[in-house]
């Protein structure tokens, strides 16, 4: 047999990481090797789920599998960086980096350089791009069919109430979390430029409407962008008492594209083609985290084998980054904030060593 083009390991068995594992079960040239969990029982329920060694300490699963060459980092958003680093600089292994990539910029740039230096590779999760909705008005942008965007409208209206920021204590905070649109709302602000064009400034009001937590539960913004187009959106986690939608639609000088659904899955209207409609629907009522994980598996394979570029590159990921901390610094300014500035926001992402204290694995001679 072929060796594998990616021997993959799991770092983080929660919510989101069963969507690696089935996803690695299916994709020619990957293959998962180990996962690891800091808590015993997720990481034994994941080991026996899907046949692999478990362990509770990431660095005795690498030194235990030394064929492990790319890890997918699936622990709390700000360990992102920390974890990240680890993986490319201690154990020379790539790194698959799990949504919303880095909490800021510079934490990408950083990992970037190391990657390249270290002839290492780090690809980062925007699943929602390979929604058939999505990939077909990307076809439609990209050849004229559209012809040129005028607006851009997001709008998530999605239910997580007090239980669900109690789940775990790196919910709901700016350190680790970040509010509904770091969490939630990332793959909608990547696909605000993925398929709209760069963002020029930004205009956002936050507020936390129905839970007690620190961050933002609700965001509500305009947008310009630099070809000119308009945008708005709005996100938030406060509505009750279910997720309703999940939408984006853009009205374009040949036609309109609104895509709908539950995660953007639905091709809800495209006047160029109204046929694509019904092909371009995916029921995601198992999991609002859709169908691209395989997907992006198949493209980490294909750049492994035959260097067919990843559809993520450093400069796409940092402009998603940046425009989704131009959203916080435009809150925290009060009015309009331009998305190209080294300025950061004062909240997302900042340090509390105390939080990542709770998902530092023990070095052995620690006393933790
Ligand atoms: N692509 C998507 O749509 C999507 C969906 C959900 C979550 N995510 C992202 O995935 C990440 C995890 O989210 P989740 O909902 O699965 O969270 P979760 O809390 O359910 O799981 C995180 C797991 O990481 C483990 N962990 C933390 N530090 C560790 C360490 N040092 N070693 C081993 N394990 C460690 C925790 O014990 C926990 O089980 C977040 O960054 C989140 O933004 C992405």
């Amino acid at each position: 047999m072929p060796k594998p083009a990616a021997n993959v390991a799991l770092i983080g068995c929660g919510r989101i990481s069963g969507h690696h594992a089935r996803a690695l079960a299916v994709v020619p040239g990957a293959r998962l090797i180990a996962v690891c969990d800091l808590v015993e029982d997720k990481a034994r329920a994941y080991g026996a789920e899907f046949s692999v060694p478990f362990h509770t300490d990431y660095r005795e699963m690498l030194a235990r599998h030394p064929e492990i060459d790319t890890v997918a980092v699936i622990t709390p958003s700000g360990m992102h960086f920390e974890h990240g680093m680890e993986m490319l600089e201690a154990w020379g292994k790539s790194v698959i980096m799990e949504k919303p990539t880095f909490m800021r910029p510079e934490q990408l740039d950083a990992a970037c350089d190391r990657a390249s230096e270290l002839g290492l590779h780090l690809f980062p999760v925007f699943q929602n791009r390979y929604n058939k909705a999505v990939a077909r008005v990307k076809r439609a942008i990209d050849s004229g069919e559209l012809g040129a965007v005028r607006i851009v409208s997001v709008r998530t209206r999605w239910c997580r109430p007090q239980r669900y920021y109690e789940l775990a204590p790196w919910r709901g905070t700016f350190a680790m979390d970040g509010g509904c649109l770091t969490n939630q709302g990332i793959h909608h602000v990547d696909l605000l430029r993925y398929l709209g064009g760069e963002v020029e400034r930004v205009n956002a009001t936050m507020r936390t409407l129905g839970a007690d937590i620190e961050v933002e539960d609700t965001v509500v913004a305009t947008f310009t962008y630099a070809g000119g187009q308009v945008g708005s959106l709005e996100v938030t986690t406060a509505a009750r008492p279910d997720d309703f939608e999940a939408s984006i639609s853009l009205v374009c000088a040949n036609g309109l594209a609104r895509i709908g659904g539950i995660a953007v899955n639905e091709l809800l209207e495209f006047t160029p083609d109204p046929a694509a409609c019904a092909e371009c629907c995916e029921d995601f009522s198992r999991s609002v985290y859709g169908n691209g994980h395989a997907k992006m598996y198949r493209d980490i394979v294909a750049f492994l084998t035959d260097g067919t570029p990843y559809p993520v590159s450093r400069a796409d990921c940092l402009s998603t980054i940046k425009l989704l901390h131009a959203f916080y610094r435009s809150d925290e300014a009060g009015g309009w904030v331009d998305v190209d500035s080294p300025a950061q926001s004062a909240r997302l992402g900042r340090p509390d060593e105390a939080l990542a204290d709770l998902y530092r694995t023990p070095c052995p001679d620690s006393d933790r």
